[in-house]
């Protein structure tokens, strides 16, 4: 039941164009569009594309009305003749023949009378052949989207001939070599492609008097497959050096000096060269570039689809050609391109691996969804970035299988130095001046390798460098200097040449992410023996089984991500981000190698914000383990730990009230163990400070320097929900009193440790002592430490201030320099760059995941003068998702469960060597009687990495 329709428009457009849906809801068949309820379907209606299709549909039917379909004359009929023809009965207004094989035409004539009179007329004959004459048919008229810029690459060959072909092979590099032989132009095809550069030579030279015309790309530079584009540089310089002649001739009424021009046609100086309107010397380039796409529609034969696309990094004129089917690119500001073209063939002829390992690389990448752009611009790799990772990755086997180019440029001779557009290309033309490698890998091998190192590279952290060969530090690029302009993102590949230039800084997070997991699947894929032998079965082995689309049954199965639980657990990842950084600490991480601290303490202070203050995860027990220093070994090693069941360190805490409606937490009955670690965690709002509390000879942790461990947990039988009298009153100090006995037999030195040195203080712990802590302040005193006190307002504590937390360190160090005995000084230098590895219990009590989307909605209605009633503001807004989160837990009700529904631990350290700035943070469920585990941490994979980043961004 459609019910009353409010304008004309719409009663008009329900009555032909639009039909309810059975699950609610309407579909306009004009557009092809879905709309969820009726105000959407009015908006619709009355929106551009609709009443432009109505428009559209009108005037076509008109047109079918008044126009009649023609046949039975000859093929080479000319419009011209028909229109004598039919002018005979009345006005015409159109006649289209058919392009393909111009066998029949539609004749639109202007009016109704004019088409009666020819329809009415008995034979229609056409120089000795008769027409056949009818009305035309009718159709429905349908809506096709149009194309979007640029039409995608042609599928070359299907994965099935390719597997048939492959899995003949004997071995995979066999198959390599097979698939470049598949895939590479064959002779008549570069054939083509010279016979179109030399056509549009000879046109464009006609208004460009002198200029040349250049391929480079994939159809010169080795890596050839069939349709790939033909793309062209045309050089303007001596036209330029022409034209600045031809005027000053005319400026003195005398001829050209011959010296001043460099070969341009004798018929290209006529007066009515296109070219003298334009001074190509100070026009700009999407001038210059309207000007080739003109030159180009009006008189290059075969020319269509010309469009000069002028907004790009490197604007060009696109093209296709019809009788070769090719597309091209043509662009005049590429000159480094040519470099580029050139060191790649330099490549390819000095490593004969290079191209089956790109071809192989390609194609895998196209199929998993990586590489390619069909569009042009995309969030993917292009293919001359993949091809400079594989050149990278050669240049850092060992031995060597391809040269640096700083070796390069050191082989090169002098007539060889080059600088385009300022910046050295300079290196050797022939490739005979290079050693032969010393590397005898298979290509097998090779890609094999190529995924394992892939598979655990710091992208983000590094700058992948073919200069150096390879991978430099981000904060190396932090610099304002020349080649620092660098883009940094989270792929950074810079250009062999235009050091400036990051060749992959189109790429999204996604795509890295997704280039990571295919590396680690197809890593994992290449030590099994489906890739190495041969099938006796008939089964798809070798690259045959690499190449399947992701998902499909004979793929390599995907690394679990969300999947199954891996006994590790489940991680993210949170690559190293520059652009999250404030400019100050940007500044201050300038040239520094090991970043991997101060990111692994940013991302766990925002992981602890995100967590507790905006999902309403409550910690019941931290640890931190300091880690032998990672620039003293490849992979960090726990130094200190204290073990998580210290029991004899545990104490019952001093029970104080808090304030925290809705988090879980009965904090009147917390057992402290071990110390409150100086977490870079911000306080939940509501937890006033004990700001009264004076410590008495306190000395300041450096964060990251202790290795602590606390617990706190909550009785059971008590309420969650800050319905309990003493959770809601306010949480003035909580402090936490250790009775650690055992800790008192300490030895003098023991006792006067100076306290920034907990390395120190805990590697000669041969005895318990008793700690006071407060404002992340140890208590430290003649007799030994006393006492802990917890206080929750300590968790109020920026990453920021561990940054100065740090600074004070050094500097109280610093002061005290002289007391200290030269190697404990050595110890204390190593530690302000200490590694850690922290971890968290959390209990979960709400369903914080489950309709947020939903909640956002409702409260932005709700709060109309609030961020929330923003919906801009709804992406990634951490004070929005904190009041969501509110929101989802006070829908949840009143009943309190007796125990959370999930409870899990975080462990959050740094990934992999001392290079790397990685952090990862691992989740493990510890109870999840629910079975909600995994679904939780699938909604914090993509979560977690966005808020965190929000968190970092906002840090003083
Ligand atoms: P493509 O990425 O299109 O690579 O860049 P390709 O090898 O030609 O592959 P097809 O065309 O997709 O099959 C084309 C050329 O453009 C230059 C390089 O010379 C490259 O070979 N280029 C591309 C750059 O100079 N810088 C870039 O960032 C990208």
């Amino acid at each position: 039941m459609l019910g009353v329709l409010p304008g004309r428009g719409l009663q008009r457009a329900m009555e032909g164009d639009v039909e309810p849906q059975s699950r609610g809801g309407f579909r306009c068949r004009l557009c092809g569009v879905n709309v969820p309820n009726r105000p959407s379907l009015e908006d619709h209606v009355k929106g551009k594309k609709h009443r432009k299709l109505v428009e559209v549909r009108e005037r076509r039917r008109s047109q079918e009305e008044k126009s009649v379909f023609v046949s039975g004359f000859r093929k080479d009929t000319s419009e011209q003749e028909l229109l004598d023809h039919f002018q005979g009965f009345g006005p015409v207004a159109s006649i289209v023949i058919d392009k393909e094989k111009g066998l029949y035409a539609i004749v639109e004539l202007k009016d109704t009378a004019t088409l009666q009179s020819v329809l009415s007329h008995d034979q229609h004959s056409l120089e000795g052949q008769k027409l056949r004459v009818k009305p035309r048919e009718k159709k429905e008229f349908k809506y096709v989207p149009p194309k979007k810029q640029g039409t995608p690459r042609k599928q070359e060959l299907s994965l099935e001939k390719l597997s048939d072909a492959l899995c003949q092979c004997v071995d995979v590099d066999q198959q390599a070599a097979q698939l470049v032989r598949m895939f590479e132009l064959s002779q008549s095809e570069q054939k083509v492609r010279e016979l179109l550069v030399t056509l549009l030579k000879e046109v464009l030279s006609e208004f460009f008097p002198g200029c040349s015309i250049l391929p480079f790309g994939s159809s010169v530079n080795g890596f050839d497959v069939h349709g790939c584009d033909l793309d062209l540089f045309l050089d303007l310089e001596n036209t330029k050096t022409f034209q600045a002649s031809a005027r000053k001739t005319s400026n003195d009424a005398e001829p050209p000096l011959q010296e001043d021009v460099d070969g341009p046609e004798k018929d290209a100086e006529s007066e009515d060269s296109i070219l003298s309107d334009m001074d190509l010397e100070t026009a700009s380039v999407p001038e210059v570039l309207e000007l080739v796409a003109t030159v180009l529609r009006k008189c290059v034969p075969g020319v269509y689809g010309v469009q000069a696309v002028t907004t790009a990094r490197r604007p060009v004129v696109k093209f296709s050609h019809k009788e070769s089917g090719l597309q091209g690119d043509i662009s005049i500001n590429n000159r480094l391109a040519l470099c580029n073209t050139r060191f790649l063939q330099l490549c390819v002829e000095a490593e004969e691996r290079l191209r089956p390992l790109v071809y192989t690389l390609r194609y895998w990448a196209k199929q998993k969804d990586l590489a390619g752009n069909p569009f042009g611009g995309g969030p993917l790799l292009n293919n001359y970035a993949l091809t400079l990772l594989v050149i990278f990755f050669l240049q850092t086997r060992i031995p060597m299988a391809l040269p640096t180019l700083k070796t390069l440029k050191e082989l090169a001779d002098d007539n060889e130095l080059l600088v385009v557009d300022g910046w050295d290309c300079t290196f050797p033309k022939d490739s005979s001046k290079l050693e032969p490698s010393a590397n005898t890998e298979t290509m097998c091998c090779l890609l094999s390798e190529f995924f394992r190192f892939f598979s655990d590279f710091d992208f983000a952290g590094t700058v992948i460098s073919l200069q150096d060969g390879c991978a430099l530090p981000v904060t190396d690029f932090l610099s304002k200097v020349a080649d620092s302009k660098l883009k940094l993102g989270v792929l950074n590949i810079q250009d062999p040449f235009e050091l400036s230039h990051n060749v992959a800084g189109n790429v999204n997070e996604k795509t890295v992410l997704r280039l990571q997991r295919q590396c680690q699947e197809g890593s994992k894929y290449c030590r099994s023996l489906q890739y190495q032998r041969k099938s006796s079965k008939g089964k798809a082995w070798g690259l045959t089984r690499l190449f399947q689309p992701s998902g499909s049954a004979e793929s390599s199965p995907a690394p679990s991500v969300a999947g199954e639980l891996h006994p590790s657990g489940l991680e993210i990842h949170f690559p190293f981000k520059v652009s999250a950084l404030p400019e100050e600490i940007r500044k201050q991480l300038c040239g520094i190698r090991d970043v991997q601290v101060v990111w692994s303490e940013k991302v766990s202070s925002a992981l602890r914000f995100v967590l507790e203050d905006l999902l309403c995860c409550h910690c019941t027990e931290t640890t931190t383990k300091l880690l032998v220093n990672p620039s003293d070994a490849e992979t960090p090693q726990v130094l200190l730990d204290i073990p998580q069941n210290v029991t004899d360190l545990q104490a019952k805490a001093s029970q104080q009230p808090c304030d925290i409606p809705s988090n879980p937490v009965n904090m009147t009955d917390c057992q402290v163990s071990g110390i409150q670690e100086p977490h870079l965690q911000e306080t939940p709002k509501n937890i006033t400070q004990d700001e009264t509390a004076e410590p008495q000879d306190s000395c300041q942790i450096p964060a990251g320097m202790l290795d602590l461990h606390t617990t706190v947990s909550h009785d059971p039988g008590q309420p969650m929900d800050g319905s309990d009298p003493q959770s809601t009153a306010s949480c003035v100090s909580h402090q936490t009193s250790f009775n650690m006995s055992d800790l008192q037999n300490n030895t003098a030195e023991n006792q006067s440790t100076n306290c920034e040195d907990p390395q120190l203080m805990f590697s000669n712990v041969t005895a318990p002592q008793t700690l006071v802590f407060e404002n992340r302040q140890v208590q430290a005193n003649s007799t030994g430490v006393t006492a802990t006190k917890c206080n929750l307002t300590n968790l109020k504590i920026e990453a920021s201030q561990s940054l100065q937390c740090r600074d004070k360190g050094k500097h109280s160090l610093e002061e005290g320099d002289s007391e200290l005995p030269v190697s404990k000084r050595q110890r204390l230098d190593s530690q302000k760059n200490q590694a850690r590895e922290m971890s968290w219990h959390y209990d979960l009590w709400h369903r914080v995941w489950l309709g947020r989307r939903k909640m956002r909605r409702q409260l932005r209605k709700s709060a109309p003068n609030s961020p929330v009633s923003d919906a801009n503001q709804d992406i990634d807004n951490l004070e929005v998702e904190a009041k969501v989160t509110e929101a989802i837990v006070q829908q949840e009700g009143t009943s309190v469960p007796s125990q959370p529904l999930l409870r899990f631990s975080v462990v959050v350290r740094q990934v992999g060597t001392k290079q790397d700035s990685r952090t990862s943070a691992h989740f493990m469920p510890l109870q999840d009687e629910y079975n909600l585990f995994q679904e939780f941490f699938h909604f914090l994979e993509h979560f977690l990495p966005r808020m965190v980043e929000r968190h970092i961004e906002k840090m003083d």
